[in-house]
């Protein structure tokens, strides 16, 4: 394990860059959505995400495999979403960088009217995500900053009031980003006010870390509390009560490989399943 007393994470003040967002971009601090973009492969991170995600890989090693079962999860969600339930519209709150499958690529390849509101908190984030406004024309794509944290801000962003049909349903997207909120902040709580105003039929997309040791959790946690959020993984019975009043889907929630895998793909071993360690789950409004 690489010691963590020299701080890799802290680089020395000064290195910022601007976004088209006006906003400064922190790049001496380690950010989860550039870490998590540097366990999928992609480019859009910086020196302090790397060896703050490097920690986390040097702990364990299958931070990568969580990260990409997490992302093939969402896509095997949303082709669930649209081509069995019907739902053409999605709100996408922790949309994170762009990577293979985002939502509006699984989405419109079933639906091509298909609309998608992608929010995040972090100015670098929705910088990446704006680029990607070029989905099917004949659906539509908006983008917007808001916090998860507060529900009604996400409810009534520009982009949301402009792009979606509540009266319809809708699928709300929480891919691997309730891990960011503290049980102080209540995770159940603002998935409920999130799903209050959801139509019948409308269906919740849900991803959670969870953790195979607890040195492993304690050694997680004491990482991202330096990066710019915080990391909660939690058990399988504390990710259920955050979907409370909404009806999962076979196989319910289960552990992101064997949510729905597509025909072929190889059972993953006793070894590989515990070492999986993110949920998957779509829940719906009844
Ligand atoms: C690990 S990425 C997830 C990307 C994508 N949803 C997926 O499942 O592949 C988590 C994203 O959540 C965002 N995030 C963290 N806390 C948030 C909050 N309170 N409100 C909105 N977005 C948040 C981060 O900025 C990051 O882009």
């Amino acid at each position: 394990m690489t010691q963590q007393g020299s701080e890799p994470w802290r680089l020395p003040r000064g290195d910022e860059v601007e976004t088209h967002e006006s906003q400064r971009v922190d790049t001496t601090t380690a950010h989860p959505a550039r870490m998590y973009d540097y366990y999928l492969g992609g480019k859009n991170n910086f020196a302090v995400d790397r060896a703050a995600a490097d920690l986390i890989l040097d702990a364990a090693p299958e931070a990568r495999t969580v990260a990409r079962a997490g992302r093939d999860f969402l896509a095997r969600a949303v082709r669930f979403t649209a081509g069995r339930l019907g739902i053409r519209q999605y709100l996408d709150v922790g949309t994170g960088i762009p990577a293979d499958g985002n939502v509006h690529e699984v989405a419109q390849a079933v639906i091509p009217e298909s609309r998608v509101v992608y929010l995040d908190n972090d100015p670098i984030v929705l910088a990446h995500a704006r680029a990607l406004v070029s989905g099917d024309p004949r659906g539509r794509i908006a983008t917007g900053q808001a916090d998860l944290r507060e529900p009604e801000a996400v409810l009534t962003a520009p982009a949301v009031r402009e792009s979606l049909d509540f009266t319809q349903p809708v699928a709300v997207v929480l891919g691997m980003v309730l891990h960011f909120i503290r049980d102080s902040e209540d995770p159940a709580g603002l998935v409920a006010r999130l799903c209050a105003p959801l139509a019948p039929g409308s269906a919740l997309i849900v991803s959670h870390i969870t953790y195979r040791s607890d040195a492993l959790k304690k050694f997680a946690e004491e990482v991202y509390d330096r990066a710019s959020a915080p990391v909660v993984p939690r058990t399988h019975e504390e990710v259920a009560a955050l979907l409370a009043g909404l009806a999962p889907v076979d196989p319910g929630l289960v552990r992101a490989t064997l949510w729905r895998p597509e025909p072929g793909t190889p059972a993953p071993t006793p070894e590989e399943l515990v070492n999986t360690t993110v949920f998957g789950a779509v829940a719906l409004k009844h």
